[in-house]
């Protein structure tokens, strides 16, 4: 299967610099047409962002966050209904970490995003010091004891995120992301039936670039990545699909022309 470009902009763009994003997108639009790719561009930017995309229909605009009610008093900040998107990123580690978000506050966010949009994504993954601790399955677990039992025919994407790859430049062994997914998809087999699971993807995040995205395409069970700040640089993150093209090329059997 092709893979799956989820990029996370983060605070990186402000709204005229993700325009002039999307305007160098067109220029190599046969690039940009050929992959699946989903942005999350900072919330001041989604309804720009979704409207200069409009001809791009293979490119899916998300929030990165949502607030935990769907409405009401809660000055500053934005519920998943607030704005039409594809997809919202719920419990990234920086949200995790920076925001105290709990898994309680997870749950309801995941739940709020399940019920709007067509697809959410579910950062999991576990800190260098849990790490050092074997404690990573652990932690993996109590991430996913908040997922529902039924995801009434949404899409579940769960990106295994070690926090201690995050912005680092460390990308963990592709035989150790290959464990944390298998066990990832172990505990989700015992979820869901065989017709839920195929709306369940796994991807990898965590200092993806265009030199750690070939072999890291190669791992089982990936279906795609969640980049950071590759994903805001233009260049970077059209030389990371420009590299997928011509690994899609030779061993998915796409047509290459440069
Ligand atoms: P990074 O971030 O690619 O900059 O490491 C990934 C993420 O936080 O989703």
């Amino acid at each position: 299967m092709n893979k799956i470009f989820a990029a996370n902009w983060k605070m990186y763009l402000n709204e005229e610099e993700s325009l002039d994003f999307v305007s160098k997108m067109f220029l190599n639009k046969s690039l940009f047409l050929s992959k699946e790719i989903m942005i999350f561009p900072s919330h001041t930017a989604i309804s720009s962002v979704k409207n200069a995309l409009k001809n791009m229909s293979n490119v899916k605009v998300g929030m990165q966050d949502c607030d935990i009610e769907m409405g009401g008093a809660v000055t500053g900040s934005n519920s998943i209904s607030s704005i039409s998107v594809d997809s919202c990123i719920i419990g990234h580690s920086e949200r995790r970490i920076i925001f105290k978000e709990d898994e309680k506050i997870i749950k309801q966010k995941l739940e709020n995003s399940l019920k709007t949009v067509e697809s959410t994504i579910l950062c999991v993954g576990e800190t260098l010091n849990e790490k050092k601790q074997n404690e990573t399955f652990n932690v993996i677990d109590k991430q996913l004891s908040i997922l529902p039992r039924s995801l009434n025919e949404k899409k579940l994407i769960i990106a295994y995120e070690p926090v201690w790859a995050i912005g680092t430049g460390l990308v963990p062994s592709s035989d150790y992301i290959g464990e944390v997914l298998s066990y990832i998809n172990n505990a989700i087999k015992s979820l869901y039936s065989n017709q839920m699971l195929n709306e369940v993807n796994l991807f990898y995040g965590g200092s993806v670039d265009e030199n750690s995205v070939e072999s890291l395409s190669a791992i089982p069970l990936l279906d795609g990545f969640l980049i950071g700040s590759a994903s805001a640089d233009f260049k970077k993150f059209e030389n990371i699909l420009k590299k997928m093209r011509w690994y899609d090329s030779i061993f998915n059997n796409d047509t290459y022309n440069n």
